[in-house]
């Protein structure tokens, strides 16, 4: 094919295609050539713009590392990861909601036993979190695997900080016989997403600003049941209304009851303010999808 113009471009590249043994790699390409171009069309890209967009992906690349994941951050404040997500974990109602996973969990977090502390250090007002996981049907699950991570007082996620590689703030448990967990941690604040880079530029440029309501992520795993990946919000804090990679749902919003020194609910003497967060989770059976 020689003659090659803005009117044909777009068919040249997709017949390019004909040959994808891989149908569903073939309509995703095809879908994406015709919405790329189709947006260039539309705002009349320049040149100088199409290449400040190439520098910016090229920075994007050149910051990445298993650590700092700019590509999670440019889809999140994008909000295409909100959208992956609501597409792909449509639940019957009651089920808990699904949200952002974002770029700051970890494979092998400690495991920990039920009641423990898993802040393991990390700076913050003592939080003690009780939970119960059940199916739609109210059955408890029993031994489910819960993941946990949050941010410490200061805003930064264990991974962030350089130079030290102990797990804090982090944990794996299981639920007992009757789904429940309990365990202590630190109170969740609200904190920047990492705004150094390309993607804060760009909220930068747009008027936008960088933060995340408080929250605690939760990734929770049990046989016969729908992975759920999901944070519980604080009520009240700040940024609920404007979370920078619109992770809020309004039913993942809980009181995190703050307590005057005294004894603790694991029995300790706390001898400074601690919170208590108590949180039930729904997941949705396999057989429902
Ligand atoms: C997080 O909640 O950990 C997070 C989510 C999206 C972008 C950055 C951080
Ligand atoms: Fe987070």
């Amino acid at each position: 094919m020689r003659k090659i113009d803005e009117d044909t471009i777009t068919q040249a590249v997709i017949a390019r295609h004909a040959a994808a043994s891989d149908a569903r790699l073939r309509e995703v390409m095809t879908s994406l050539v015709q919405h790329l171009h189709a947006f260039a069309r539309e705002v009349k890209l320049s040149e100088a713009e199409w290449f400040a967009g190439i520098r910016f992906l090229t920075e994007a690349g050149h910051i990445t590392d298993d650590k700092r994941q700019e590509f999670i951050l440019l889809s999140d404040t994008l909000g295409l990861s909100t959208l992956v997500t609501a597409l792909n974990h449509k639940k019957p109602a009651g089920c808990t909601e699904a949200t952002v996973f974002g770029p700051f969990h970890v494979e092998g977090a400690p495991h920990y036993a039920l009641g423990a502390d898993v802040a393991n250090g990390a700076k913050g007002e003592p939080c003690f979190v009780n939970a119960q996981v059940r199916g739609l049907d109210g059955t408890p699950v029993a031994g489910a695997e819960v993941q946990v991570w949050q941010a410490d007082a200061d805003g930064y996620y264990d991974v962030q900080r350089a130079g030290d590689d102990t797990h804090r703030a982090r944990g794996v448990l299981h639920t007992d016989a009757a789904g429940r967990l309990h365990f202590r941690s630190i109170l969740a604040e609200p904190y920047p997403i990492p705004h150094d880079g390309p993607v804060g530029r760009m909220l930068d440029h747009l008027g936008r600003h960088p933060w995340r309501p408080a929250h605690l992520h939760f990734m929770i795993t049990a046989p016969g049941y729908e992975r759920l990946i999901t944070h519980v919000f604080r009520e009240g804090g700040r940024y609920l209304d404007a979370d920078a990679v619109f992770g809020v749902r309004a039913s993942l919003i809980a009181d995190w009851v703050r307590h005057e020194p005294g004894t603790a609910p694991d029995g300790s003497h706390s001898a400074v303010p601690f919170y208590t967060l108590d949180f039930d989770f729904v997941l949705n059976p396999e057989t429902t999808r």
